[in-house]
C-alpha cells in the first residue's frame, strides 16, 4: 500500500529562505536585517493566501466539447425513442442476477460465478457498435477489458470503470420489495431492481454513450478502455486486482490519463445551492480481530471474570475512546466544505466564516469541528471510525468460555493512519491484559507477559488499506475536464424536471471524500488522477444495497450524456 501526500501550495508556511541566513556577519548585519524584513513581509503575504476566498475551492469552468456536425447534437437523448431504448438495455442488464456472495470461492471452482458469462455475452450482443470497434480481453475469466484504440499513441488512455456484480437480496427480505428485485420493473419514472443504482446504471451508461458516439462516426485520438470488475462488493480481490495487473503489464505504471469509476456523492442541493461531488479520495480500511484464549472449566467454580467479562471490559475501553478529529487539506472533504462555504446561498453566516478560516484560525477550526462532530455522517468524514461488528464466545451454559472473539471494522481517516489504529488497539489490550494478569500478543509482538497465566490475547489485523492517494484538484487538466463536463451536462442538458426550481441551475463542482471503497483501491499504480463519480442526482437514486433499489430513467440518461461528453472532452485535450 502506498501513502503519498500532496502539499497544497498554500499549506507551505515554513520560512525556508531564512535558513540561508544562519551565519551572522556583523559587517553586513544591516543588509541582512533589511533582507529578513522583506522575507518576513513576503511570507506574511504568502500566509494570507488561505484567507482569500478563491484559493480553497478548486473552481472549474464549464467545458463544452468543440462543435462537430455529427457529434454535437445531444438533443436526441431527450427523445422518447432514446428513452425507450435506454430503458430496454438498462433494465435487461438488471434482469441478469450477477450476485456476489461473501462466501464465493475462486473463479473456476465455484459455479455461482457462471452467471457473469451471461452478462458479458449480453454486453457484446447488445452494444454491437462497441463490439465491432473494440477489442475485448477477459481477465481472470470474468473481468472485462474493452479497448477502443486511439489514433495517437502518445496520448495516455482514459479508463472508464465499473463493476458487474451486485449485492445479493437476502431471502428474508425478497418479499418486502415492492417489485421483484430482478424483474426490471419500470413504473413510468423509476427502474426498480438490485443493481439499477449500484452500478449497472454506470456500466450500461458507459456502453450507451460509446455505442452512440461510434455509431455517429467518432474516431478517438486517445485510447478508451472500459474495465469492469466482477467482485467489487467483496473487495475486488479476484476482479479489479487482476485487471490492474493486466493493465500495468500492458501499459505500465502511471500510464492512464484519468480513471472514472462509480462513487462520489452525485449532484445535490446543499444549503440552497447545487453541487456536484466527485470523490478525489477514499478513506482507508482495516479490520482487527481480537481473540481471548482462556482456560475453560466448570462454571460451578468460576473465576471472578470469565473471558466474556474481560472482553466486555476491553470493548468498553475501546468504545469509550474515539479517534481524534481533524480536517486539513489532506482530506478531500476539506475542499468540499470550502466550496460549500464559498458558494452555498443559505449557509449560516458565522459557520461560513469559520469554514473559510479553517486552516488559519484555531478557534474557528474548533467551532467547525464541533459542528461536524455532532453528526455521524460528517464525523465519519473527518476521523477514523471504529465499529464493533462481530462478537462470539462460549458454547455451553455450564462451561466457561475458552475462546472469545471480537471483530472491529475501521475506516481510516485522512488525518489519521493505520498506525493510529494499531497503537490505539495495542494500548487498550495492554491495559486490560495487565489489569487481569494475562498475556498479550498484538500484531505479532508479545506486549504483556504474565508467566503464571496461560490465558492470552491474540490480536491480528486483516485487509489493511491506507487512505487513497489524493487526486490533486489544482492545475490538474483531468479535474478541469471532469468538472467542466459535469457543469456542461448538468447546467445545459438536464431537463430540470424534478429539480428544485428555487435552486439556481449553476453547479459548483467540489472534491469529496468517500467513506467506503471502490475497485479503484486496486488502481492506484495506474494513475494519479482517479475520480469516483456516479453521474446522477442523489435524490433520483434510491436505496443502493437496500430493499427497493431504484433510479429514475431521466436521471440515468443525464448520466449517459455525461459519459458521452466526457469522452469527447478528454479526447480533445492534447496532453
Ligand atoms: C415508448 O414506449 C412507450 C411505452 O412502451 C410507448 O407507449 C411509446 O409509444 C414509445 N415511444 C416511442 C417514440 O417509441
Ligand atoms: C493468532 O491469530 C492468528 C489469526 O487468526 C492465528 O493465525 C494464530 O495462530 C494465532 N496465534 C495464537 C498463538 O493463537
Ligand atoms: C499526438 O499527440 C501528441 C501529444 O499531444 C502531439 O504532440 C502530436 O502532435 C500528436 N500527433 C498527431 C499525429 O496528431
Ligand atoms: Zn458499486
Amino acid at each position: 500500500m502506498q501513502e503519498k501526500s500532496h502539499e497544497p501550495f498554500y499549506d507551505c508556511n515554513e520560512n525556508k529562505s531564512s535558513k540561508k541566513f544562519r551565519f551572522w556577519d556583523f559587517s553586513i548585519i544591516g543588509t541582512i536585517l533589511s533582507f529578513l524584513g522583506i522575507v518576513y513581509l513576503l511570507n506574511q503575504r504568502y500566509l494570507s493566501i488561505p484567507e482569500t476566498i478563491s484559493s480553497q475551492c478548486p473552481t472549474v469552468q464549464k467545458l463544452v466539447p468543440e462543435n462537430n456536425a455529427e457529434l454535437s447534437n445531444i438533443d436526441q437523448f431527450h427523445s422518447n425513442v432514446y428513452s425507450n431504448y435506454s430503458l430496454k438495455v438498462w433494465s435487461d442488464a438488471v434482469r441478469i442476477p450477477t450476485l456476489n456472495w461473501d462466501d464465493l470461492g475462486k473463479v473456476g471452482d465455484d459455479s455461482r460465478w457462471e452467471i457473469f458469462e451471461d452478462f458479458a455475452n449480453y454486453l457484446v450482443k447488445t452494444f454491437t457498435v462497441v463490439t465491432s470497434n473494440s477489442k475485448l480481453e477477459k481477465v481472470n475469466t470474468y473481468g472485462l477489458v474493452f479497448t477502443i484504440e486511439g489514433s495517437n499513441k502518445s496520448l495516455k488512455p482514459i479508463l472508464l470503470a465499473g463493476h458487474q456484480d451486485v449485492v445479493p437480496v437476502p431471502d428474508e427480505t425478497a418479499d418486502r420489495w415492492t417489485y421483484p428485485p430482478f424483474e426490471g420493473h419500470f413504473d413510468g419514472k423509476f427502474l426498480w431492481g438490485r443493481g439499477s443504482s449500484d452500478c449497472k446504471n454506470n456500466v450500461i451508461g458507459i456502453f450507451e454513450a460509446l455505442d452512440e458516439l461510434l455509431k455517429r462516426g467518432f474516431k478517438p485520438k486517445r485510447t478508451i478502455i472500459v474495465a469492469l470488475g466482477f467482485d467489487e462488493e467483496t473487495s475486488g480481490n479476484q476482479g479489479a486486482t487482476a485487471i490492474n495487473e493486466f493493465l500495468i503489464k500492458k501499459y505500465g505504471e502511471k500510464s492512464i490519463f484519468m480513471i472514472v469509476d462509480e462513487g462520489g456523492l452525485g449532484i445535490q442541493d446543499i444549503y440552497g445551492s447545487r453541487f456536484a461531488l466527485p470523490s478525489t479520495g477514499e478513506k482507508g480500511y482495516i479490520d482487527v480481530v481480537i481473540d481471548l484464549i482462556t482456560t475453560g472449566g466448570h462454571s460451578s467454580v468460576p473465576p471472578r471474570h470469565t473471558g466474556i467479562g474481560i472482553i466486555a471490559e476491553l470493548v468498553k475501553e475501546i468504545e469509550d475512546k474515539e479517534y481524534d478529529l481533524d480536517l486539513t487539506p489532506k482530506n478531500p472533504y476539506f475542499y468540499q466544505l470550502q466550496c460549500e462555504a464559498e458558494n452555498a446561498k443559505a449557509m449560516d453566516k458565522a459557520f461560513k466564516k469559520d469554514i473559510l478560516k479553517l486552516s488559519s484560525n484555531v478557534a474557528a477550526k474548533k467551532r467547525v469541528l464541533d459542528v461536524l462532530r455532532a453528526d455521524d455522517t460528517t464525523k465519519a468524514l473527518i476521523s477514523t471510525t471504529q465499529a464493533i461488528d462481530i462478537i462470539f464466545g462460549g458454547l455451553k451454559i455450564n462451561a466457561l468460555p475458552e475462546k472469545v472473539t471480537v471483530k472491529i471494522n475501521h475506516r481510516v481517516g485522512y488525518d489519521s493512519s493505520l498506525v493510529d489504529v494499531h497503537s490505539k488497539i495495542t494500548d487498550a489490550v495492554a491495559k486490560v491484559a495487565k489489569k487481569f494478569s494475562l498475556n498479550a500478543n498484538v500484531f505479532g509482538r508479545r506486549i504483556v507477559t504474565n508467566s503464571e497465566s496461560e490465558a492470552y490475547f491474540n490480536v491480528t489485523d486483516d485487509s489493511p488499506l491506507s487512505p487513497a492517494p489524493l487526486t490533486f484538484p489544482y492545475g490538474n487538466p483531468t479535474w478541469d475536464i471532469l468538472g467542466g463536463t459535469i457543469k456542461h451536462v448538468f447546467e445545459d442538458f438536464a431537463s430540470f424536471e424534478g429539480y428544485d426550481p428555487s435552486v439556481s441551475r449553476e453547479v459548483t463542482v467540489a472534491p469529496s471524500c468517500m467513506t467506503g471503497n471502490t475497485d479503484t483501491r486496486h488502481y492506484w499504480d495506474l494513475s494519479d488522477n482517479i475520480y469516483r463519480f456516479t453521474p446522477i442526482r442523489q435524490d433520483m437514486r434510491l436505496n443502493a444495497h437496500a430493499i427497493d433499489e431504484r433510479v429514475a430513467l431521466d436521471a440515468h440518461i443525464e448520466g449517459v450524456v455525461f459519459y458521452y461528453e466526457l469522452i469527447r472532452n478528454a479526447d480533445a485535450f492534447s496532453g
